[in-house]
């Protein structure tokens, strides 16, 4: 568990940690590009939002919670997600292939988004969109020996590891707040969300997680691994002199 003012000085740690030679040239072979290349225009539309809803959202939260320096923590951490869109196009113009602005599972995830102000469920939709990108930046890195795009993978890697406890600290003070019967319904709401957003992934970037040597089975069991982890943080009691000042993935 980690306070707002830890996850500050987290972000604004790692924005300068520049992990990615940007002098090496693509290698990635035309078979490669056509394999991958609608995933990660997806993906790279994906890693763009400029986080309004999310902003609205954890600013209506933090007042309502007392703690205003929540709101900056988001800010950054959307920031770090456009990173990942900047990288990630900025890979597209160097293979000379375009940015989309258009693709169905994000326009999927933009309109529940758009829909969902309450924090919980922005939240939970954060985590597991996050456990899947995981597998999928893995997935692509494995899948090529182009040095640039397993730099860029490697750096969203890193980055999401650590997007992954800032949520799951969210949700685990969120969950706390629920009454008994709140809690029982929840650990199966969580568990049919996950699995749910994890399949729907699967199904729209299958070409991308096989060729990192998954299969569905495969995919799966990670899958399984990551929540399993997951709910356990998310369930365990807050202990608030446990507070750890330097986040961890
Ligand atoms: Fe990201
Ligand atoms: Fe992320």
């Amino acid at each position: 568990m980690h306070t707002s003012k830890n996850w500050i000085s987290h972000f604004k740690n790692n924005a300068e940690i520049q992990r990615v030679n940007w002098n090496l040239s693509p290698t990635i072979t035309n078979r490669e590009v056509e394999l991958i290349l609608p995933s990660l225009q997806a993906w790279q539309l994906a890693e763009t939002s400029e986080g309004r809803d999310l902003i609205a959202a954890s600013t209506k939260y933090a007042a309502k919670i007392g703690d205003p320096l929540l709101v900056d923590a988001y800010k950054l951490f959307i920031k770090e997600e456009q990173k990942h869109g900047d990288e990630l196009g900025s890979y597209l113009d160097k293979i000379d292939k375009p940015r989309v602005s258009k693709s169905w599972d994000d326009s999927v995830f933009r309109s529940v988004r758009h829909l969902n102000t309450s924090m919980e469920a922005w939240t939970l939709t954060v985590l597991v969109v996050e456990s899947t990108a995981q597998l999928f930046y893995q997935s692509l890195k494995d899948a090529t020996n182009c040095q640039l795009l397993r730099q860029i993978c490697t750096d969203l890697l890193i980055d999401e590891a650590y997007h992954i406890t800032f949520q799951t600290d969210r949700l685990q003070v969120i969950f706390e707040g629920r009454s008994a019967s709140g809690k029982w319904l929840r650990k199966y709401l969580y568990k049919l969300f996950f699995y749910l957003t994890a399949t729907t992934v699967w199904l729209a970037h299958k070409k991308i997680f096989k060729a990192g040597g998954n299969t569905f089975k495969s995919y799966t069991k990670k899958m399984q691994q990551k929540y399993i982890k997951t709910i356990n943080r998310i369930t365990s009691p807050i202990n608030m002199q446990s507070i750890e000042l330097y986040p961890k993935p």
